[in-house]
């Protein structure tokens, strides 16, 4: 009985460090399609989140503001990836633009996770408006 429950024990390690190995091995048929050409491409889920939070409170927008829709139309996700709404590429734009500024005139740069440690950022000039030239 005490044999038989240590083999399986030993079978449920060998086949969790299976499972685990499968996993951290690059998968030739679904590479993952990201597309990202401003951020940290290793960036994690959380802080991605929390990135494009903070761009939509600053803009006062949606997600769907920068991002189009998926081109499955019985979908109505959107797609991340896609770089067809220029919106996208302005953001990335102004990234570049605010990361310099903080760098060249504040100084500030990247902490120990390649985020910026930022003086300025989008909500500096927005204020809750895709359009700061316009705020009030
Ligand atoms: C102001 C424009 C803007 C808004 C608003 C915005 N995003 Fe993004 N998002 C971008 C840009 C630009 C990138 C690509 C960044 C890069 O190139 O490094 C991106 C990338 C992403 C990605 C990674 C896509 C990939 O290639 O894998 C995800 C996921 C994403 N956004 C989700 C969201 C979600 C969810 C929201 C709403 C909470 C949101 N975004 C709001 C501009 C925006
Ligand atoms: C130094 C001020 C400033 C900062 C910082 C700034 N922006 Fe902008 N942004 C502007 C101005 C001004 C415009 C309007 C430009 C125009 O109309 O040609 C604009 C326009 C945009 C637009 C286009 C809106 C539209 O209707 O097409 C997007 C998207 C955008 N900004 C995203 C961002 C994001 C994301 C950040 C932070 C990463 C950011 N901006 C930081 C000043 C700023």
């Amino acid at each position: 009985m005490l044999h038989y429950k240590k083999f399986a024990v030993i079978a449920i390690l060998f086949a969790l460090t299976a499972i685990g190995m499968s996993a951290m091995r690059p998968t030739d048929d679904k590479p993952p399609k990201r597309n990202l050409k401003v951020l940290p491409k290793d960036i994690n889920h959380e802080q991605l989140d929390s990135v494009m939070d903070s761009w939509k409170a600053a803009l006062g927008v949606k997600c769907n503001f920068c991002h189009a829709p998926s081109a499955d139309s019985t979908s109505h996700h959107l797609d991340f990836a896609s770089d067809a709404k220029p919106e996208k590429k302005m953001a990335r734009f102004m990234f570049t633009m605010t990361a310099k500024i903080n760098k060249k005139y504040f100084k500030s740069d990247k902490d120990d996770q390649g985020m910026m440690m930022a003086a300025i950022s989008c909500k500096t000039c927005h204020r809750g408006s895709p359009h700061p030239d316009e705020v009030k």
